[in-house]
């Protein structure tokens, strides 16, 4: 039907009868000449009209978002626009067809958009005709082909795993399928198919990889959504460097296809304690300094009754130097303190230095510390040093969250750099004070360091678990671990979390009889790729690059899900809805 895309023509073409199709993007009527910028998938292409044209009525009756096809010269523009690739041409129709009509769309199919997100998402087949949502999309998929390369190239096997099955702990809440055939009965959307690629080790595989939708039924955020895509990997016979390697050399690759980039590899590393320690998270934002300084030491012999009670209670005084914050005002830096009440903070203190002396609310607990403060945290005129002095953990991360803010609202972060990061030695269990008892911090099939297998059911806590997140610009990427490949460890760690001899069983129990007919020694990991598609795309939230997503409180304006069903399809699957 066409010649090309309509962003393919130049100046080389003037001359050519070509043909075009696309939607009207804009129709402008200057002296009798009609304009229309035509647009497709690849772009606009400018399409003039002159009044003798016999077609000329054809387009004077379309409107934005008709469907046309043109056929015309390619000519040099008098006026060329220089922001457009196409903008030192334009095609002077002759043959004008009206492929469809369009209703008047309600919202704006533009890159800018003030459409409200309910309006966006209820004609979202609109706003993925937004040029800035088919780029995005487009780079989604240049992304996941990047990847398929890779794991062929590698001899990694793509293997399809059921989307049907049983419930996985992942430490989301399971989507529930009920089973008409047995009622009473459920099957679970996986969280990650976690155990099915762990079985397909068992197999022997040995190298498998998968592009998969997950289901966790958990509140979405920006970076959250109830179905997601996983780029999942397993491979056996490996330990975590194998792992690290296979991972950076994909993103070495995918960054150069997909972005230009040479990012550098391997990537740093650091421990979950480190981590904690220098940036206040687990997931550090690395595309910058500003790290967190610990001032226990300093203020070891201080007077003042927080640092004093804090110290004596094996707590830790923290501290962030804002470089250029001493502009901020008290009250600005009071509702830094009101908001890490979120993080558990009881207060934020602080000082600026500005005229080589300190002001604010620290200073004059700072007892002759000054000049060691300043050669500590690298203080210089105009710095404003915000601390946290509590838990290690609270104060930590109250100021992790604050460096963030901060170095978005300070402009601090550098445009265009993408800075990988791999988190180590997490701890392999964390005790839920509401629950009472130990939960696995990644998955209970994730294996502890060698020396750690003893101590799983004496000292849980000091167990340090052979997992790994990969962090990119601070967002979590992907993680994953060495498993348990023993199925005595593996029945240690379930009844650690609280499973019963008779859960273990009904829950695991035909895992925990697979583990034992020769497993092989296997780990792996899994990317969120709508993370990094939404990371590389330099959008704010994972609904700019999933094209049909659900909206923040988990439904879809468009087709109206989750919908009501009837009596008959209830009464089918036994079920009765609660009044
Ligand atoms: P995990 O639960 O950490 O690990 O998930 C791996 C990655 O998946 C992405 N992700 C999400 N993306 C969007 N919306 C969500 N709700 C969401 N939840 C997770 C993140 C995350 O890093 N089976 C293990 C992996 C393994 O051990 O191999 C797992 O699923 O980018």
């Amino acid at each position: 039907m066409r010649t090309a895309y309509n962003n393919e023509f130049r100046l080389k073409d003037v001359g050519k009868t070509v043909t075009v199709v696309g939607w009207v993007a804009k129709k402008r009527n200057l002296g009798g000449l009609i304009f229309v910028d035509l647009r497709d998938r690849s772009g606009i292409v400018q399409i003039v009209c002159k009044p003798e044209n016999p077609n000329y009525p054809v387009l004077e009756s379309a409107r934005n978002e008709y469907v046309l096809k043109v056929t015309g010269k390619v000519v040099e523009r008098e006026s060329k626009n220089k922001n457009l690739p196409t903008g030192d041409i334009e095609i002077e129709a002759e043959a004008i067809t009206i492929l469809n009509e369009a209703k008047q769309p309600p919202l704006i199919i533009a890159d800018a958009t003030d459409a409200l997100e309910e309006v966006r998402m209820k004609y979202r087949y609109l706003d993925l005709r937004r040029p800035v949502m088919q780029k995005n999309l487009m780079l989604r998929h240049r992304i996941a082909r990047s990847i398929r390369n890779y794991f062929d190239e590698n001899g990694f096997i793509d293997i399809e795993t059921p989307a049907i099955g049983k419930s996985t702990p992942e430490g989301a809440r399971d989507y529930l399928i009920p089973s008409r055939i047995h009622p009473g009965k459920f099957y679970a959307l996986p969280q990650s198919p976690q155990i099915y690629k762990q079985l397909l080790m068992i197999s022997g595989f040995e190298k498998y990889y998968q592009i998969v939708k997950c289901f966790r039924d958990e509140d979405s955020r920006a970076d959250r959504q109830m179905e997601f895509t996983q780029v999942d990997v397993e491979m056996s016979f490996v330990d975590e460097e194998d792992i690290y390697e296979m991972v950076e050399k994909l993103f070495h690759r995918l960054m150069k296809e997909v972005m230009d980039l040479e990012v550098k590899i391997p990537f740093p590393r650091l421990t979950y304690a480190e981590a904690l320690d220098r940036y206040g998270t687990d997931k550090p934002d690395t595309r910058f300094e500003m790290t967190l300084k610990t001032l226990n030491n300093l203020f070891k012999d201080s007077e003042f009754a927080i640092f004093k009670t804090v110290l004596s209670a094996g707590g830790a005084i923290k501290a962030l130097n804002v470089k250029g914050g001493a502009k901020l005002s008290r009250k600005a830096i009071d509702n830094l303190g009101e908001d890490i009440q979120k993080y558990k903070a009881k207060g934020l203190l602080w000082v600026k230095y500005d005229n080589n002396s300190f002001t604010g609310p620290l200073a004059k607990h700072l007892d002759g510390l000054e000049d060691e403060l300043i050669a500590r945290m690298n203080i210089e005129n105009g710095d404003l040093i915000l601390v946290v002095a509590d838990t290690l953990k609270i104060a930590s991360t109250a100021l992790g969250y604050l460096r963030n803010r901060l170095a978005r609202e300070f402009d601090l972060i550098p445009e265009g750099v993408y800075a990988f990061v791999w988190v180590t030695d997490w701890p392999a269990f964390e005790y839920d004070e509401e629950e009472k008892r130990y939960v696995a911090a990644h998955h209970p099939f994730t294996s502890v360091k060698d020396d750690d297998v003893g101590k799983i059911l004496t000292h849980p806590e000091e167990c340090v678990a052979k997992c790994y997140d990969l962090v990119l610009n601070g967002y979590e990427l992907g993680s994953g671990s060495i498993r348990i490949h023993d199925q005595k460890v593996q029945a240690d760690v379930f009844k650690l979390i609280g499973l019963s001899e008779e859960e273990i069983k009904d829950k695991f129990g035909f895992f925990i009889e697979a583990l034992q007919y020769g497993t092989p020694p296997h780990g792996g990991i899994a990317f969120g790729l709508d993370r990094l598609a939404m990371i590389l795309a330099g959008a704010q939230s994972l609904r700019d690059v999933i094209a049909f997503p659900k909206t923040a409180n988990a439904i879809d304006p468009m087709s109206e899900s989750p919908g009501y069903v009837t009596e008959e399809q209830l009464e089918e699957l036994k079920l009765v809805i609660k009044k």
